[in-house]
């Protein structure tokens, strides 16, 4: 039995306040033109067979597809693109499908986060371009939800988010001891033990072909099930909707729902900007919260409520998460995996142990509130989804650091990591590279001991560029064999949602700008106090001057073409990382048909 309870989808009402006749559509600018233009482009869509009165008579809905043979997590978007064409057909619409840049978080390199902005941007103008009235948004792969809401709420038509689905659990048997093994999670353990010698090359190869089980996205509480739960507890995408693993017959329905529904928001006018207030993305921080959701959400959601011209910074999500306990027992906090987290109920079921945290008021893309939307919500398994006397970590999924090695901030998931570092002193070990860094650590000779603190710099959105998952610094080898399986570890970098580990995060201003990272030398002594939020160089002040003296930015290699343009123009992380040129709530005019 589908343990998420979708709200019935609403019908049309006549009597809406921002009810659109047909003369409104944008389509029609297209479609009903009675000049030469207006005979184009209805013979362009005559010639692939479509029907002159229904490119006329009907809301034409984009469904912008993150589908690629190189995106295994959106291998089955194609056929939901046809659930979500089944849907719009239903209600009255002409669904037309739009493919976009898929973003395979695995196989794009350097890294995803370099074309998120890229994404948003192909979305906006895709949406803007072409004669579409309403979008369903198909994503979930890590920076696909934030690419495709971003392009979308610049863009203002209405929008809803369509899910791709976590991919399903998967299990090892050990020793006689089966449990639960998820994508990411899992292959920094194995890869540990690989590397101290406790399991052989055999069981390496052999692990290949497991934690991925199916289509969909990975099944930890990583980036891409955090994102989607945010857009959803945005009012973005159907309830329950993000939950629904991607091999269940449920998704498809799901994704039916959305084709019909956002045939019922185009008539209604229901846009991004009428849903995403200052309390939405409040909502969504609460959510991220209780999740122990991924680190990467400080950047997603700041970007996304700056294009929303919302105004949320770090000091927003570190006062919610002192308010709100993790309370989803899902890795890499937990031990649990995202189809228990669907048959425990679910985000909606979620969202009621926290609803007192929530602006159950907001509206969202069902026509309802948050709290209509939620009213039903039952959780079905306590250990999945514990009550809040119960939590998984009352410590809060992140906090936000600051300190003269931070002035704008940096993040850090406590939940994921060691209590022994939440109040550490160390020597530093810097590096400039991720080779360098990968070569050192391999070094059995190397000096360090399991209190130095590891440093990587050069990795943020201008240095790396794009800001890699890098922050996860491997724990050298000489230590591993020891036994040691966690230090504190400090770069301007991200770090997959899918790890854990005390890992001191987006440090900013990075290294690559000028940042204070940028000045420190190996045998620094360093401090980090979670308690009291603190991250400390134990340098004074004129040796720092001295040393910024000295300091030259890294070279640039890349002079030219899409890199180029990011680097001049990507925000900090603290910022959202979105390009200078695209923040803001201002829209850009409707393009001239001539
Ligand atoms: Fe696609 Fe993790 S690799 S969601």
């Amino acid at each position: 039995m589908l343990a998420v309870t979708l709200v019935k989808i609403m019908s049309n009402n006549p009597e809406h306040p921002h009810r659109k006749t047909l003369a409104d559509l944008r389509s029609r600018r297209w479609f009903a033109d009675t000049g030469m233009r207006g005979f184009a482009h209805r013979q362009r869509m005559q010639q692939m067979g479509l029907r002159r009165d229904d490119l006329m008579s009907r809301p034409v809905i984009a469904i912008i597809n993150t589908w690629s043979d190189l995106s295994p997590c959106h291998a089955h978007l194609r056929e939901r693109a046809e659930s979500v064409k089944r849907g719009v057909l239903l209600a009255g619409g002409l669904p037309l499908e739009l493919p976009a840049m898929s973003l395979g978080e695995v196989m794009v390199k350097p890294t995803t986060m370099l074309y998120r902005n890229f994404l948003a941007m192909e979305v906006e103008e895709l949406l803007r371009s072409h004669p579409i009235d309403g979008a369903v948004l198909l994503g979930g792969c890590d920076k696909t939800t934030p690419g495709t809401v971003m392009g979308a709420i610049s863009m203002g038509v209405p929008a809803i988010f369509c899910p791709a689905g976590p991919m399903l659990n998967d299990r090892q048997v050990q020793g006689g001891i089966t449990r639960q093994i998820g994508a990411g999670t899992h292959t920094r353990m194995f890869w540990d033990e690989l590397q101290a010698g406790r399991i052989g090359a055999d069981d390496w190869v052999a692990l290949e072909a497991k934690m991925t089980r199916s289509p969909g996205t990975c099944n930890t509480m990583g980036t891409a099930s955090t994102m989607t739960a945010l857009v959803e507890a945005l009012g973005l995408a159907l309830p329950g909707s993000s939950s629904i693993p991607a091999m269940d017959a449920a998704h498809p329905r799901m994704a039916t729902d959305c084709g019909e529904r956002i045939v019922a928001m185009v008539w209604d006018d229901l846009t991004p900007q009428r849903l995403l207030t200052r309390a939405a993305f409040l909502n969504a921080a609460a959510v991220q919260m209780a999740l122990g959701g991924s680190t990467n959400a400080a950047v997603h959601l700041i970007a996304m409520a700056r294009r929303a011209g919302v105004d949320l910074v770090l000091d927003d999500l570190d006062a919610m998460a002192r308010r709100v306990p993790v309370l989803a027992n899902l890795f890499p906090s937990g031990d649990r995996l995202m189809e228990d987290f669907f048959y425990a109920g679910g985000l909606p079921a979620l969202m009621s142990r926290i609803s007192a945290m929530l602006s159950l008021d907001e509206l969202t893309v069902t026509g309802q509130t948050l709290g209509q939307n939620i009213a039903a919500a039952v959780v079905h398994d306590a250990e999945v989804i514990r009550p809040l006397d119960r939590p998984v970590s009352a410590s809060g999924a992140l906090a936000v650091l600051r300190g003269n090695l931070a002035p704008d901030g940096a993040v850090m998931k406590a939940s994921a990591a060691a209590p022994r570092f939440f109040r550490h002193q160390g020597r530093a070990l810097v590096f400039d590279s991720p080779a360098e860094m990968n070569a050192a650590c391999a070094d059995p000779a190397l000096d360090v001991d399991e209190d130095t603190v590891l440093v990587l710099r050069n990795a943020g959105p201008v240095g790396a560029p794009g800001m890699p998952e890098w922050g996860n610094l491997p724990i050298p080898k000489k230590l591993l064999a020891l036994g040691v399986r966690d230090m504190l570890r400090l770069s301007d970098a991200r770090m997959s949602g899918t790890h854990y580990g005390s890992c001191v995060l987006h440090i900013c201003p990075e290294a690559a700008v000028g940042g204070p990272l940028a000045l420190v030398q190996n045998g620094d002594l360093i401090s980090l106090d979670l308690g009291a939020r603190t991250l400390t160089l134990a340098v004074d002040d004129t040796e720092l001057a001295r040393r910024r003296t000295a300091w030259q930015p890294p070279p640039r290699p890349v002079t030219r073409g899409y890199t180029r343009l990011y680097q001049e123009h990507v925000t900090q992380a603290h910022e959202g990382c979105d390009f200078d040129f695209l923040q803001g709530s201002a829209t850009s005019p409707e393009p001239v048909i001539f």
